[in-house]
């Protein structure tokens, strides 16, 4: 089973991911943790580049090393785990693209989708969306660390990226699962294993 997580800044994906590690290894089944950007050897270096606030990125070379990052991800950490018949758990997949560089910078969905069907990705069997306000992702986001060239965008940025997961999940109902990030997190970790597993 391939599973990606997804929301805004803030949402709680790493607390999400971190107790479903947690079940998985207490109920010995096999799994594998990842995320986007930068969990390959090139992923890494796309990754730095990417987030680095110093950097002035044009949105399509923005896409396309999100598209270069994801295809090496799935070459040599995704595809193998799965063969290996292992629960694969992606913070942050596909969607994040349609959120950030489609919703977010402004390019058309029709040119995310030809990427999609030309390089034939895998989709997830289920995303997990933590739905959350945007003011508040972003003030516990600016509360632990530095911020990225993404959380670096303003207020209405976020608001788009919200959005664009919300329609995504209205779009794929069969394979989105919604949770308010206002929830507890031991209540969002109880409602996704249930859902999921
Ligand atoms: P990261 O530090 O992993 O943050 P987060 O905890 O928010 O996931 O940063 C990854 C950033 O990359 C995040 O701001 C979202 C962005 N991103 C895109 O813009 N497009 C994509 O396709 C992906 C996978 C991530």
């Amino acid at each position: 089973m391939f599973i990606s997580i997804e929301g805004i800044e803030g949402c709680g994906k790493s607390t999400l991911v971190r107790g479903l590690s947690q079940y998985l290894q207490d109920e010995k089944i096999e799994y594998v943790i990842t995320k986007e950007p930068g969990s390959t050897s090139v992923g890494k270096i796309l990754r730095q580049i990417l987030l680095d606030k110093k950097q002035q990125i044009n949105p399509f070379t923005e896409l396309l090393l999100m598209f270069s990052d994801r295809l090496d991800h799935l070459d040599k950490v995704i595809k193998p785990s799965l063969e290996q018949g292992k629960i694969v758990i992606t913070d942050r997949y596909v969607d994040s693209s349609y959120a950030y560089q489609g919703a977010g910078r402004g390019i058309s969905k029709d040119v995310i989708d030809y990427l999609v069907n030309q390089t034939g990705i895998l989709l997830p069997d289920k995303t997990i969306l933590l739905d959350l306000d945007p003011e508040i992702g972003l003030k516990r986001a600016s509360s632990r660390n530095e911020l990225d060239r993404f959380e670096l965008e303003n207020l209405d940025f976020h608001k788009r990226l919200r959005k664009s997961f919300l329609d995504a999940a209205i779009a794929y109902p069969e394979r989105f699962l919604t949770i308010d990030a206002e929830e507890k997190p031991k209540e969002i970790l109880q409602i996704a294993i249930s859902k999921l597993f």
